[in-house]
């Protein structure tokens, strides 16, 4: 449909849908659990050839002008927030040119990082400048030797210390204004359910504003599926974690107390399960790097999309995209990549109003 015969905002009722963008593949980071696999794996064995699957290497990634054209159709779309991840969004420094398209569309942003990059003065200054809405940085473990163990960088140069020297720099910088709101990340494996808890003081002590735990999610063939992922017999731990956190939060913004039943459900079963009134493909939407959109990231979903309803940004219209979209009223596909998928829908807009007791 050409711009002009496209259903001016009203019609299309307030803007509620929140885009996933993976926006860049490459990553200084080689987490062994990430969902973009190990660059290491990919250059040995090939690029994926599997609908879906990631890599951190950046042969299909979309070029820049495809990006920015794709952003300047989300004024007057459904959407309200686009959450940049990728791989690292932030060591591409064309992501702020795609950020400031996004903002002028009237967009929030937040941002997924590995937080190295707000190291760099002129990063942080051009996140605040842009009027970022949230920055999510990722940080696996409250002691940095595990915390490098879980999250090793390529280079072996970068780690925890880095990242929290990044978290203090976007702090200071942003002094008194309200954003970005700034959170922490932290993936739950089955060896350490402590750091539910740790991370969550440390957050505290650095003056963050929100927190997420989120349970690991490998497929069952992954090789670290056995050692990393929780076990029925883990799930006490995990909710006795998890009930400490929600009594005591500090300052931090968590998401909302429904939170821990999605939690001890996902990392209880193995077998997926049922989600009555499902968002994925309604309200949310994956876009990866080369620009394939998916109703979610969920690996069960992707695998269960028919190859005739696969689609794309590239010269896609957003407004057009995302329109008249039903909502899966019986998602029979519950599994821990949904979990991680609640903050992002549904508990953005408490984690990124925090501020109150700051
Ligand atoms: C893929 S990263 C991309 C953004 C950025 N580079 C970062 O490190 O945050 C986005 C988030 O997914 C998390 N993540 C990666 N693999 C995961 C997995 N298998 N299960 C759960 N979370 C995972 C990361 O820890 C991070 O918080």
């Amino acid at each position: 449909m050409p711009p002009d015969e496209i259903s001016p905002p009203d019609m299309l009722g307030a803007p509620d849908a929140t885009l996933l963008w993976g926006l860049r593949s490459p990553c200084a980071f080689t987490c062994p659990h990430c969902y973009f696999g190990t660059i290491e794996e990919h250059k040995q064995q090939g690029l994926p050839t599997e609908a879906g699957v990631l890599s951190h290497l950046s042969r299909t990634d979309l070029p820049l002008q495809t990006l920015k054209a794709f952003a300047r159709t989300l004024a007057g779309s459904r959407v309200e927030r686009v959450v940049i991840a990728g791989g690292e969004p932030l060591d591409w420094l064309p992501t702020l040119e795609v950020i400031g398209l996004i903002k002028q569309a009237g967009c929030q942003v937040v941002i997924a990082t590995n937080g190295v990059p707000l190291t760099r003065p002129p990063v942080v200054q051009r996140l605040i400048d842009l009027g970022v809405d949230g920055v999510s940085v990722s940080l696996d473990s409250a002691d940095a030797t595990v915390n490098d163990r879980l999250r090793p960088s390529r280079s072996g140069r970068f780690g925890y210390h880095d990242v929290v020297a990044g978290i203090r720099a976007l702090l200071d910088a942003r002094g008194d204004r309200h954003t970005p709101r700034v959170g922490v990340y932290t993936v739950v494996m089955r060896e350490r359910p402590q750091e539910i808890t740790d991370m969550a003081h440390l957050a505290n002590q650095l003056g963050v504003d929100y927190y997420v735990p989120q349970p690991i999610s490998l497929a069952p063939d992954h090789r670290l599926f056995s050692a990393l992922t929780h076990r029925r017999e883990d799930v006490p731990a995990v909710a006795e974690q998890l009930c400490r956190l929600y009594d005591e939060p500090g300052g931090l913004a968590l998401p909302a107390p429904s939170y821990v039943r999605r939690f001890i459900d996902a990392i209880s079963t193995q077998d997926g399960g049922h989600v009555p009134d499902c968002f994925g493909g309604s309200r949310l939407f994956f876009i990866q790097p080369d620009g394939s959109v998916w109703d979610c990231p969920s690996d069960r979903r992707i695998a269960a999309t028919p190859s005739t309803s696969r689609r794309s940004i590239r010269d896609a219209d957003a407004r057009v995209l995302f329109t008249d979209r039903p909502a899966c009223t019986n998602c029979t596909l519950f599994s821990r990549d949904c979990v991680n998928m609640w903050p992002l829908v549904l508990d953005m807009p408490r984690l990124l109003n925090s501020g109150a007791a700051r």
